[in-house]
């Protein structure tokens, strides 16, 4: 990170925000290890000889490493309170190896999760942790399947789904504005209990910068997020502030 962001970032109000992000945590500790504990691990490292590498495949996201990402969905959980409220419905969009709605479960709330079936390992995964998933492909523009409920919270971590191709480049050639506006109304009008919130976490662009280009930033606001680092909180009501705490059902 460029060190002129770096000091930007600094005198931001998001470090206060970040503060109690970590203050929140600290005042109220999830024991990682004991969720790791209800997993075999040794089941789950074995996976990968039955879902080997698709070919040309990144490998730097190692899923089989149980401890590394029960501890980065702990602290997804612990952000938006999850290990202090009542029990939640949850859908994961992209739910990938189903680390978080495997945690989410620790702490009460029910959940399944929407994927493409495009990673082997996680069939695997998901069948070990008794991750409930939905097969299917979202897709700009296009309603999302019916699951048949409404939910409590809908999350998507590490959003990849807006990825369309990457261009020559390198760089990703992804949703418009307008393809965000068309989602998020899809999620608020049909997927949303009144009370629900749609949280969506974003990976840093490939020189570190936010993934809130001005003009994306301002599509979401229009939508009434709450745009906090990477990461994009939405109320069923677009006119309602969504809150981090989940207060009531
Ligand atoms: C970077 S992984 C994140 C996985 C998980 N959310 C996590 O944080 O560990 C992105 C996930 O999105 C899924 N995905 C990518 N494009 C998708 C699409 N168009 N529709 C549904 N899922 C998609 C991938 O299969 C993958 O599981």
């Amino acid at each position: 990170m460029r060190l002129s962001r770096k000091i930007q970032k600094l005198f931001s109000p998001e470090i206060f925000e970040s503060f109690r992000e970590h203050a929140a945590r600290w005042t109220h500790p999830v024991s990682s290890r004991r969720i790791l504990a209800t997993i075999d691990r040794v089941k789950l490292e074995r996976l990968r000889e039955d879902y080997p590498y698709r070919p040309n495949a990144r490998r730097i996201n190692m899923y089989e490493d149980a401890a590394h990402w029960i501890g980065v969905h702990v602290a997804h959980a612990q952000d938006l309170w999850l290990d202090r409220t009542p029990p939640l419905r949850i859908l994961d969009l992209g739910c990938g190896a189903g680390y978080f709605l495997y945690v989410c479960r620790f702490f009460g709330h029910e959940g399944i999760g929407v994927d493409t079936d495009e990673e082997p390992l996680f069939r695997g995964t998901t069948a070990l942790l008794n991750v409930r998933r939905t097969i299917a492909r979202i897709h700009p523009r296009v309603p999302l399947p019916d699951l048949g409920e409404k939910f409590d919270l809908i999350t998507a971590h590490r959003v990849c789904f807006h990825r369309l191709n990457r261009a020559p480049s390198g760089e990703w050639n992804e949703w418009t504005p307008a393809d965000w506006e068309f989602f998020i109304n899809d999620i608020q009008t049909k997927f949303l209990k009144p009370n629900g919130r749609l949280l969506l976490d974003f990976n840093p662009r490939r020189d570190g910068s936010s993934f809130f280009t001005p003009a994306l930033r301002a599509c979401f606001l229009a939508k009434g997020a709450r745009i906090f680092r990477s990461k994009a909180l939405l109320a069923a009501e677009p006119g309602k502030r969504p809150r981090f705490k989940q207060t009531k059902r």
